[in-house]
């Protein structure tokens, strides 16, 4: 039989099963056509069986043997039963291939995730190249689903119980090396001899287990200590996700409840969970995040008709707290960036940052000490303009303020090459006047970085009426590169992401002066999902800073952006927040929250006010959907998934809601309409009246997903 997508041959009693064969995308999934051909060679394979020696499961691409199921085929699931069904048929496939009576042999060369490591599983050994590019996990949980080809199943038959959890749960993944330290490989090659290596597999027997190994197996076989290894997992899951996430916890049901039972039964529950899960409405929102951000993946503005810049020499002006941090994103991405400020003191700041950032990977392994070396050296500090004439991008990164930036923008311009890209950190002032400065403002945009760089995934690209098509597309590129979520988003107070974090900010200040206290404000929204509470997040970003932003807002967007006066109180008696130690909360040496400031309480009225969870939730996420609402209408961004990709990359907003309009979809827009209408009465009118896109998507029946 021939095939399409799946290479099959025979040679010296040796079969060989390719996948990727006829693939033109960089990853191979495993879709229905795949999978439809998976089985027919696997059936053919058992015919042959009598006359092979061996099978050998490879793939044609460098760098992905395959890198999952193919996710549109989850997501085209509508009920339990088509979930359920979906994981049985891959099940039955895999059982045939481990049912094998001949040595069967996975060669990873590359990326092997999901249903790509569920069916190297299946097979008796695994070798994998010594290459960067191998990666093998199951990271299902991170779509809300549970691994469904057997992997919970297999995977701690290899690596035993507590690896495999840690990497089921955590959706973590392992190189070639860390693979066989593990006992899930075999044995690692260099990539090139990774096939002809296989062949010397056939014959031996699997790998004997160390001594080590052994005894950890001893240890961990038997039912109390499996009962207390589940125990720990759950209590670290519950720790992690605070319980809002049903998928690890439904991992743990299955594979605990597995423990004594044999293949079938195991994995008919496994199926069943995997139906239950992938139809539901958190695996759906995290389904949909995953397609977002493949979609942001792809420049989505218009194209220019010029040639789009490669970015490969960088420099950063200002070594502050985002300096620092921009020049090691820079080291980082192989730019032997250039860092510059007024004098020497900043400059150390600046590297002191820098490898701070590094160091972290160094301690968590993610670098080798020579790499450290190299691109911390890499960074070259200094007080003139030398070099800039051959970088092509720039980003200021200094004090906010407009007279300064743009005297520092209008120097700049004159030490760079013609078609060097200029661009503005800046987190709150107007990128359109500040393209004033610049003779070419058609090679300038905002690029604007959450703090800290090395932590925060979004970069907001701002545009202005007179940023080229090429500047905006050329930046984009660097941003993906740079492993980051670019958002592309037009001038305006706060941009996309402060513009609807204001609302946040600004209801928990109202509360506090209505007596509601800051601890059921901050676990109010804790309990919706979001990673700090509004008084929490104020002391993060710092308290002065938040009322600049605030203010410049407030100015920008008129009433419905007025603040609370109680920050402004705040910041007067010196509380700016975790860099004072003292803030909303007071920190320790570590910088960790040892309590409430009391002094800060003394400020705001009595806390006397009960409110519930519920109309907290309600006071400040009705405002910030308003406020989304409006940036839609303003045309900030182009749809409601920039948004969404904005607040879940740029302020952790719960993935597993999808996103801030999703939710609002999700709730139905006629009822946060008349939320909103009705707080409008008894709260405030300019902050809670529906905005004009609301009304007109209700008076549609359409969503905020449609418009
Ligand atoms: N800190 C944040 O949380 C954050 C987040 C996003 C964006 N931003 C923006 O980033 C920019 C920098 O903020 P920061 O917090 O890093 O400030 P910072 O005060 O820590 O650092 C500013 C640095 O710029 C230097 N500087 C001043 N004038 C200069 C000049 N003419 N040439 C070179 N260097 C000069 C200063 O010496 C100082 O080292 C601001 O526009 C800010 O709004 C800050």
């Amino acid at each position: 039989m021939s095939y399409k997508r799946i290479s099959f041959e025979t040679k010296e009693n040796i079969a060989y099963v390719g996948m990727g064969y006829n693939c033109t995308k960089a990853m191979t999934v495993l879709d229905e056509e795949t999978l439809n051909e998976l089985q027919d060679i696997v059936e053919e394979l058992h015919g042959n069986a009598s006359s092979l020696k061996g099978v050998i499961f490879h793939s044609h691409k460098e760098r992905c043997f395959i890198a999952g199921a193919d996710i549109n085929l989850i997501s085209s699931m509508k009920t339990e039963a088509d979930g359920q069904a979906g994981s049985e048929a891959g099940q039955k496939i895999l059982n045939r291939i481990e049912d094998l009576k001949v040595t069967t042999i996975a060669c990873v060369g590359g990326v092997c995730l999901g249903g790509g490591l569920e069916l190297a599983l299946s097979c008796k050994k695994i070798i994998t190249s010594d290459d960067k590019s191998v990666q093998l996990g199951l990271p299902e949980v991170k779509l809300g689903i549970i691994p469904g080809f057997g992997g919970t199943y297999r995977l701690p038959k290899k690596v035993g119980l507590p690896t495999a959890l840690d990497m089921i749960l955590s959706g973590k993944t392992l190189d070639g090396r860390k693979g066989k330290k593990v006992g899930l490989v075999e044995e690692t090659y260099a990539k090139e001899r990774l096939l002809d290596m296989a062949l010397k597999h056939f014959g031996k027997s699997e790998k004997k287990k160390s001594f080590k190994e052994s005894l950890e197996d001893l240890a961990t076989d038997n039912v109390l200590t499996k009962k207390i290894i589940f125990q720990k997992a759950r209590e670290s899951v519950l720790k992690k996700t605070k319980g809002f996430y049903q998928a690890p916890l439904k991992i743990l049901d299955v594979m605990e409840a597995g423990v004594m039972k044999g293949r079938a039964s195991y994995l008919a529950s496994e199926a069943e969970a995997f139906g239950e899960l992938c139809v539901g409405d958190q695996s759906k929102n995290l389904q949909h995040i995953f397609f977002m951000v493949e979609s942001s993946k792809k420049y989505p503005g218009v194209k220019g008709e010029g040639k789009v810049k490669k970015l490969e020499r960088g420099a950063c002006l200002g070594a502050g707290t985002m300096g620092g941090g921009i020049a090691w994103l820079m080291a980082k991405n192989d730019m032997k960036p250039i860092m510059k400020d007024l004098n020497q003191g900043g400059l150390e700041l600046g590297l002191k940052q820098s490898a701070s950032n590094f160091m972290g990977a160094l301690k968590r392994k993610r670098l080798s000490y020579d790499d450290f070396e190299r691109m911390q050296r890499s960074i070259i500090a200094q007080t003139d303009f030398r070099g800039f004439g051959h970088v092509d991008l720039v980003i200021e990164a200094v004090v906010e303020n407009m007279d300064i930036k743009k005297k520092v923008f209008a120097e700049v311009e004159t030490k760079v090459s013609k078609d060097a890209i200029l661009t503005s950190n800046t987190s709150s002032l107007s990128i359109q006047e500040m393209s004033t400065a610049l003779e070419d403002s058609s090679r300038f945009a905002g690029l604007h970085f959450f703090n800290p760089v090395h932590m925060m995934p979004l970069v907001e690209i701002i545009t202005h009426d007179n940023a080229s098509p090429e500047t905006v597309e050329a930046l984009y590129n660097w941003v993906l590169k740079t492993k980051k979520t670019p958002v592309v988003v037009k001038d305006g107070p706060g941009f996309l992401v402060n513009r609807i974090l204001m609302p946040f900010m600004n209801e928990a200040g109202f509360l506090l002066e209505e007596g509601v206290s800051m601890k059921d404000i901050d676990d109010a929204c804790l309990n919706f999902g979001m990673p700090m509470g509004p008084c929490r997040l104020l002391d993060e970003v710092g308290i002065d800073v938040g009322q600049k932003v605030a203010k410049i807002i407030h100015d920008g967007l008129g009433d419905r952006a007025a603040s609370s006066s109680l920050t402004g109180k705040l910041v007067e008696k010196g509380f700016l927040g975790r860099k004072t130690s003292k803030g909303f909360y007071i920190y320790d040496e570590n910088g960790k929250v040892a309590g409430p400031n009391a002094e800060a309480l003394a400020i705001f009225p009595k806390a006397s006010k009960k409110m519930t969870e519920v109309e907290i939730q309600k006071r400040i996420f009705l405002p910030m959907i308003n406020e989304a609402a409006t940036v839609l209408e303003d045309k900030i961004v182009e749809n409601a998934m920039a948004v969404d990709l904005g607040l879940i990359f740029g302020i952790g907003f719960p993935p597993f809601r999808g996103g801030l309009l999703k939710y609002a979809d999700s709730e139905g827009l006629e009822r946060i309409q008349a939320e909103l209408v009705s707080h409008a009465e008894s709260v405030d009118k300019a902050r809670y009246t529906p905005c004009k896109l609301i009304n007109d998507l209700v008076a549609q029946k359409k969503k905020f997903y449609e418009f």
